[in-house]
């Protein structure tokens, strides 16, 4: 209890510092011929700010969305030339991690337009739901997933899979290429049993925290195995506590709803960092060099993760499961990549 309690007030004071200063930030790299993947990246989050700074800073973006493209491209690249940046260095896909065909045409469309070329793959989208109405599931993926799971891990699992064969050869041919897997400090109020057990008692913030250990595991693990012989380093972070998307405005309806929307949005404007501010580390993390792979990252340094993420086993385990799951995939004939 003692130990719950000073990690809070330490996650609290943190916070309150980087609320206050709006540092650490992340010091400005050279990232021409850098081609970097930034998932998830719609207005107003931190996948936009930090796909932002770093086309600003010479990097080839793509950015993806689930279904609206054209406003997010249009706002990028309206940023860039505000700022006398080149615009045309940032491009929006579709992409939606929970639909097996689009995580397909996604990754064969980027091989074909950017020559098998990568050399950061920026795994920030993700989701966080029911945060205020924790005890109600969500509805389950179509393909019978828990949604965060499906969203947060799974899918960025599949993705990464089938973009590793050119994550390792950029890796070969520059030196160094990189995983960066945006999670969460809260992936420290679970254990790594209850990613293989349910026990039928549901909360959402347990959920989201579960996919974000998994992903902490996943990023642990593709150092050990290819980080040696690919140069391929594998970082995971924590952004900051940002106002950004991740609470959706449907989380209140009706008329008392919307009061209470306004009364959080200033609640939360206030307590929270900006989303430039939360993209700092995972700015740092895809561009400073060198950096110290297999790790967890908070406020721009390493930070301790939990416990319970250094089991490797149980990292072990999580990538065969997960990558039978994806060869389920190939059987089925929805995924066509070697
Ligand atoms: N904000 C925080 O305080 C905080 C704290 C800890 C960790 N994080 C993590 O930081 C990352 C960025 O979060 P954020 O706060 O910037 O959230 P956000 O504003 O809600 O942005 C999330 C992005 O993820 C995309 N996304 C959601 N579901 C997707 C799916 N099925 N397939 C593909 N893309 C999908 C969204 O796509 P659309 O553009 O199509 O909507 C959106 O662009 C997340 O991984 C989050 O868990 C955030």
């Amino acid at each position: 209890m003692p130990n719950t309690f000073s990690k809070s007030v330490s996650k609290f004071v943190t916070h309150t510092l980087q609320l206050l200063t709006g540092k650490p930030t992340a010091e400005e790299v050279d990232m021409s011929g850098r081609n970097v993947i930034v998932t998830g990246a719609c207005p107003n989050s931190i996948g936009y700010e930090t796909a932002k700074i770093l086309a600003s800073w010479g990097a080839t973006v793509v950015v993806t969305s689930i279904d609206s493209i054209e406003l997010m491209e249009s706002s990028l690249r309206r940023d860039l030339r505000i700022i006398g940046a080149d615009e045309k260095k940032i491009t929006a896909h579709i992409l939606d991690l929970c639909d097996v065909d689009s995580v397909n045409n996604f990754t064969t469309w980027y091989r074909k337009n950017y020559n098998d070329r990568l050399h950061v793959l920026v795994n920030n989208a993700g989701i966080h739901k029911n945060i205020l109405k924790p005890r109600e599931k969500p509805p389950m993926t179509k393909d019978g997933f828990e949604i965060h799971w499906r969203t947060n891990f799974l899918g960025t699992f599949h993705l990464t899979s089938l973009l590793l064969p050119i994550l390792k050869q950029s890796g070969l041919e520059s030196g160094d290429a990189r995983v960066v897997n945006l999670t969460s400090h809260l992936h420290d109020r679970v254990k790594n049993k209850s990613m293989f057990n349910d026990d039928g008692d549901y909360h959402s913030w347990d959920a989201y925290a579960l996919s974000k250990l998994a992903l902490i595991h996943l990023t642990f693990e593709i150092q050990r195995r290819f980080a040696k012989k690919y140069n391929l380093q594998s970082v995971a972070l924590h952004p900051g506590s940002a106002k950004t998307n991740l609470t959706p405005i449907e989380e209140f309806e009706g008329k008392i709803g919307y009061l209470l929307n306004q009364i959080c949005s200033t609640f939360t404007s206030l307590f929270l960092l900006r989303p430039i501010v939360g993209a700092q580390t995972s700015v740092m993390c895809a561009s400073k060099y060198p950096l110290q792979g297999g790790s967890y990252y908070e406020r721009c340094e390493v930070a301790k993760s939990s416990d319970d993420t250094k089991d490797q086993d149980v990292s072990k385990l999580l990538w065969d499961n997960s990558d039978a799951w994806v060869k389920t995939l190939v059987k089925t004939g929805r995924d066509r990549h070697e």
